[in-house]
Formats: C-alpha cells, structure tokens, sequence
C-alpha cells in the first residue's frame, strides 16, 4: 500500500494486514449495518461506499481504508480497540470529517472509526448550564437542544452542521467566539474516552471544581486521537444571551483594525463575543463563491465582523452606540453596516464563515493557522504575497490565485491561505520553511487551533504520526 496524499512516507510494517477474519470478528461485536465493509467475500461497500470516510472535507488528503466502523456505544469501543491493539491493526477515529489537517481520514489502510452513530444528549442540568453528550453529537444539533432550553454551547464555528462535539475536543477548536467564552480547556467539565488497549477512561465529572489528582482530561484535549477515542463529554454551558448585534465595518489599513479591536475592548467590553476581521482578497473570494453582494457599497483593504451578546437590550445599544460614535468620529473605521434583524445577521456572518470554503474552490489551498503578536500579525501576508509576486507565481493563468488573510483578531489567531489552481512543488517550496522561520523570528505558533498541516510539507518528506500500539 502506498500513500496517496504523503507519497514518501511508507506504511508502517509493525502493523497488520486486515482480513475478513478480523471483520467477521467485528461482526460480533457490531450489528452488520454498523460495518461498511470493502474486505470480507460477503462485503457490502465499493470504494464509491467508502470515498466519503477515506476522504476530506478539502479534498486534499485521501485514505485507502476498506473497512468502516460506526460503534454505538462505549463498550462497543472498548471491544473494538482492545481486539485492534491484540491483532495489531491501526485505527484513526473521526467525526465530521470537518478537520483541515488531515487527521479524521486514514493514510494507508487503518479502520476508521467513525462516531456518527454515538449521538444521545445523556442530560443536561439547566441550573448549572451542565451538558453530558456522545462525542458523535453534531454541534448545531446540541447547539439547538441547548437554545431550547435558554443556553448556547460555548463554542461555535462555520462546520457546525457537520462537525461532531468529540472532534471539536479532539482539534480543541477555538472558533468564532472563544475571546469571550475561552477555550474548551476552561469550559469541559469531564471526559469519558477508550484508550488504546481498550481500557475505559471514566473522567466524565459534572463538577465545576475538582482538585483530586491529576486533570487528565486536559490531555484528551487536542490530542488529534493520538491518546484515545473521546466517547462522550461533560460541558458548562452559558446563557443564551438575550441581545445579540452585529456589525460589519470596511477599515482602510490593518492598524486601524487593531484600533478598532482597542475601541471595541474598551467600549463593549463584556459585552464583546466575536471580533473577525477578513481582508479584501477574502471578502472578494466569500462573495464570489458563494454569490452573495458586497455588503458596502465600496471595496476597502481590510473589515471586520464584530458581535455583541448581553442579556439587557437597551444596555447592549447604549454601549454599542458609544462605540460607534468612538470609531467614526476618530475615523477608525471608513463605513460600516448594523444588522437590523435575524436574516441580516446571518448574512453577515456567513461572509465570514464561508471563506475557507470559497479558498478551497479554485482547485487546491495550502493553509496556515497562525498566533503572531498583534503588532506584526498581517505583516505576515503582506511579505508572503511579496515574496511570491517577486516570483512570479501568482495573478491569472499562474499557480498562485491569490494570498488572503482572515481569522480571530480577538485571540490573535491569523488564517493564511493560499488558495492554488493546482499544488505545486515550486510553490511548496516557497512557502516553508519561510514561512515557519518567519513565525519563529516573530514569537508566533506555527498551529493555532488546528494542528499543524504535514501535508504542505510532504514535499520535504516529513513524517506523520500512525497510533503506535507498542508505545500505550
Ligand atoms: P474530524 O475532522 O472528524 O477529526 C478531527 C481530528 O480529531 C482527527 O485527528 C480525528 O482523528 C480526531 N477525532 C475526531 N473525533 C474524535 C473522537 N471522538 N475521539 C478522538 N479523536 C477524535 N476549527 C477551529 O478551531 N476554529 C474554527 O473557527 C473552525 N472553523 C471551521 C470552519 C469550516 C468551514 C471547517 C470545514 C472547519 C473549521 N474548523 C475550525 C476545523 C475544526 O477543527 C473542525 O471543524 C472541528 O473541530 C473538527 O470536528 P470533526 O468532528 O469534524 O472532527
Ligand atoms: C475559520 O476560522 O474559518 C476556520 O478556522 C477555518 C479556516 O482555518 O479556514
Ligand atoms: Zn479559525
């Protein structure tokens, strides 16, 4: 077997060989509508059966697995990996396949196991916002469960209808509005997860404070899978807020943006819960692909996308308008619109949140997930995109359609995308280790909230990890 999205890396040879023996055994710990199955002679899935799980959402990294398994419950989880860790064969958990790392799909052959069929709310305490759910759990589905009874999830972000709540713990999302509910570190109360060899982890406490031991959730968080299979988790949920704006302002350079952050903090202060910015290259690419208008009448360099949410309407306005007499008057920002109802709203976020999609549309994206300090954060993009013109790769009819920045200025968090007419190794190569290199001098993380992306890298043969079942 070979890899197709990491051609140099060879298939680790300590691992087994799948067999219809094996899937037969699986047959006894599943039912048979649980098992896609490309293995056994009695099989029933073609490799049209199989893409969707092999596959991901960018369609950039594909696995050759030939056997899917949807567990529905813990033990079943636990009898798979314990059998799996005797036999030797490799596994990769996955939930919505909304990663965009490559992580949810296999690199050679390994069983995916896949959470969808694990989906109950377990229960939900409203006096403490305390939620107990599978990890197979869609996050709008629980978001909406969570509204109907005057809360919200503390976490929120464009792949919510396919995303599950295990993946977000696994990835340790950040998402759109962590600068004021913090990150799934402080909001996941408990876990419960199956490690390797089978073994049950019961970490699934209710408690808001607990001090005996070690906090081994804080592990699971943002292990990619590597540790265990997270099967279900205990979250503080907030109030659903009872006031909710938005505003979408153009800005004329990136230092008025970071004035316009300082305006914000100071004049909605509490109040504030998302503050998104997108440059031109961005706003242009969201509104071209999803076919949408410009929502001001004129282009500008940069914008921003900021929410309030309160539980006091006409407090929430009188703080609003201060801040909207602050940035006009100073001139901070050159135009900007306020949303006046629900579907308003919902358009101006969806500018923003269908940006990594329309990056991935003109045939391929190498994707950066950066944390800089907020002074230098888009110097990063404006020497990027130097350096490539300088090389002559990027305008119409080249590799290069464009360099874009966007993402979470309130957590310092920029999304540098490159998106491609098609990968290639010149272009690879002008990216890393440049860029790295220029992250490192600047103080920065090369992997903000999404593990960092070896595949941008396979070029230079680097490696990616498979379980190592010796090492549990
Ligand atoms: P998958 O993609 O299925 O898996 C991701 C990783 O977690 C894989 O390594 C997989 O093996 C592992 N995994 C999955 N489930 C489990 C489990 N139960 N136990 C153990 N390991 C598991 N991320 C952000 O941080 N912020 C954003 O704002 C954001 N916006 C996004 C917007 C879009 C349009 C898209 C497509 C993605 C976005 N993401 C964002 C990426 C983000 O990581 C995922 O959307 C989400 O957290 C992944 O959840 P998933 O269920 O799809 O996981
Ligand atoms: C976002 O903020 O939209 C996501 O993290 C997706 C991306 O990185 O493009
Ligand atoms: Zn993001």
């Amino acid at each position: 077997l070979t890899s197709q999205s990491y051609p140099e890396i060879k298939r680790n040879p300590n691992f087994a060989l799948i067999t219809g023996q094996d899937v037969s055994h699986f047959g006894t710990i599943l039912s048979r509508n649980s098992i896609i199955d490309g293995i056994s002679p009695e099989n029933n899935a073609s490799e049209e059966d199989l893409a969707p799980f092999n596959v991901d959402w960018m369609n950039k990294y594909r696995g050759q697995s030939q056997l899917v398994l949807k567990p529905k419950s813990t033990s079943e989880i636990s009898k798979i990996l314990s059998y799996c860790n005797f036999r030797k064969l490799a596994v990769v958990p996955q939930g919505g396949n909304t990663g965009l790392v490559g992580g949810s799909v296999p690199v050679f052959d390994e069983i995916i196991l896949n959470l969808s069929s694990m989906n109950s709310i377990r229960s939900f305490d409203p006096v403490s916002g305390t939620l107990v759910c599978d990890a197979g759990c869609i996050l709008e589905v629980v978001d909406n469960y969570l509204a109907e009874r005057g809360h919200i999830f503390p976490l929120d972000l464009g792949a919510k209808g396919s995303c599950h709540i295990g993946g977000n713990v696994a990835t340790n999302a950040g998402g759109l509005r962590l600068l004021r509910y913090g990150s799934l570190h402080g909001t996941i109360l408990g876990l419960e997860a199956v490690l390797a060899d089978g073994t049950i982890m019961d970490a699934l406490s209710i408690l808001r404070k607990d001090n005996t031991g070690l906090d081994l959730k804080q592990l699971l968080i943002g292990s990619e899978g590597t540790i265990g299979v997270i099967t279900a988790v205990s979250i503080l949920c907030p109030r659903k807020p009872k006031a909710t704006n938005v505003a979408f302002f153009g800005l004329p350079s990136y230092s008025h943006v970071r004035k316009a952050f300082i305006s914000a903090k100071e004049h909605l202060s509490e109040i504030l819960s998302a503050f998104e910015f997108m440059d031109s290259a961005a706003q242009k690419l969201s509104c071209h692909h999803s076919g949408t208008r410009q929502v001001l009448e004129q282009d500008h360099p940069f914008y921003v996308l900021i929410e309030t949410q309160g539980s006091n309407e006409t407090h929430d306005s009188e703080k609003l308008e201060a801040f909207l007499e602050n940035v006009m008057s100073l001139q901070i920002v050159s135009d900007g619109v306020l949303a006046q109802d629900e579907s308003q709203l919902k358009s101006l976020w969806k500018l923003r949140e269908f940006i990594p999609e329309a990056c991935s549309k003109s045939g391929g994206v190498y994707k950066y997930d950066v944390s800089l300090p907020l002074d230098c954060l888009y110097d990063l993009v404006t020497e990027l995109k130097n350096r490539l013109v300088d090389a002559g790769v990027v305008g119409e009819n080249k590799t290069v359609v464009d360099v874009m920045g966007y993402g979470h200025i309130g957590d310092g968090n920029l999304h540098i995308n490159i998106p491609v007419r098609h990968y290639s190794k010149e272009v690879a190569s002008l990216l890393e280790p440049w860029i790295f290199e220029w992250i490192g001098l600047h103080n920065g993380s090369i992997s903000a909230e999404h593990e960092h992306d070896q595949a941008n890298e396979g070029h230079k043969g680097s490696l990616r990890p498979q379980w190592n079942f010796e090492s549990v």
